[in-house]
């Protein structure tokens, strides 16, 4: 049996990407961003999430910096390792920022960061970070060779990409999200033991977010795009609230089975009644 995990918080960051694409399809300021950082974080976020593209179809630059000087809980940037973006983290100094692979004609990012191709200009960027203070993670699939690329970085945090599953658990292959959920929980493992901060994201809703939010070594979820497309129906306080309460019910559920463990790993201190008589413990 592996040694259980001590159970460990687990934090609630809401992208609110979405609420800049609606405000950008007319122009104008509103919807705010903002306005819905300060709601979601009412509700009990623990941090917000923002992607600065390099087309700025959604987030822009004085979102960033309206973010980085109002907000009352940490900013985590969502970035591509650029030159440009570099410097606009270094200028705004958000608490982490998250780098992410980006193309053009994406609609949303897809796929993991190549971290073991990353080259010189990832190393660069994320020394720079580091260097400013700034918290770094890289997003990435949950994979040995990835997770150990980060780790030789100096990455601080892993964020595990949790695309695949969703779009598996949407398609309601059975077999296919059994198969993801265990990648994703023994990429987990393994970037806890490297000594990296896990994270986990991108396409979680309320049906999909338990599997992963059991997983001990997960400390945080980014989670967005279903968070404000609920909101339409029900506010983002009630849709922030729900999300908070399903994961915290999945990690209660985690801790109270390694309490269990723990408790039966030990060894009774009472003697040894005669052979045949004493109660096995479960394996
Ligand atoms: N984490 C990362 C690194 C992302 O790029 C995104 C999407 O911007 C998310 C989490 C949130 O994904 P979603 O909007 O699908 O919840």
């Amino acid at each position: 049996m592996s040694k259980p995990v001590a159970p460990r918080e687990l934090r609630l960051g809401v992208n609110i990407d979405h609420v800049a694409t609606i405000r950008n399809a007319r122009g104008g300021i509103h919807p705010d961003p903002l306005r819905a950082a300060h709601a979601a974080v009412a509700a009990g976020a623990d941090g917000i999430t923002a992607h600065l593209r390099e087309d700025r179809r959604h987030i822009s630059d004085t979102d960033i910096a309206r973010l980085k000087r109002e907000l009352t809980r940490p900013l985590n940037l969502e970035m591509a390792a650029t030159a440009e973006m570099l410097a606009i983290a270094l200028k705004h100094v958000p608490n982490a920022c998250c780098l992410v692979p980006e193309r053009r004609e994406e609609r949303t990012t897809e796929g993991g960061l190549d971290v073991v191709r990353g080259g010189d200009l990832l190393a660069r960027v994320v020394s720079e970070l580091k260097g400013a203070g700034i918290r770094v993670s890289l997003f990435i699939e949950p994979e040995a060779k990835a997770i150990e690329a980060s780790a030789r970085l100096g990455a601080d945090i892993v964020e595990l990409h949790t695309g695949r599953y969703c779009e598996l658990a949407l398609d309601d292959d059975a077999a296919g999200i059994a198969r993801e959920v265990e990648r994703l929980a023994r990429g987990a493992r393994l970037a806890s033991s490297a000594g990296l901060e896990v994270h986990a994201g991108h396409g979680l809703t309320y049906n999909t977010v338990a599997a992963v939010a059991r997983m001990p070594e997960i400390v945080e979820l980014n989670i967005g795009h279903f968070l404000i497309g609920e909101a339409i129906f029900g506010g983002l306080d009630a849709a922030v609230k729900h999300m908070a309460k399903l994961m915290r019910e999945a990690r209660a559920a985690t801790d109270a089975a390694s309490a269990t463990a723990t408790k039966e790993a030990k060894p009774s201190r009472r003697p040894q009644a005669a052979s045949g008589t004493t109660k096995r413990a479960r394996s």
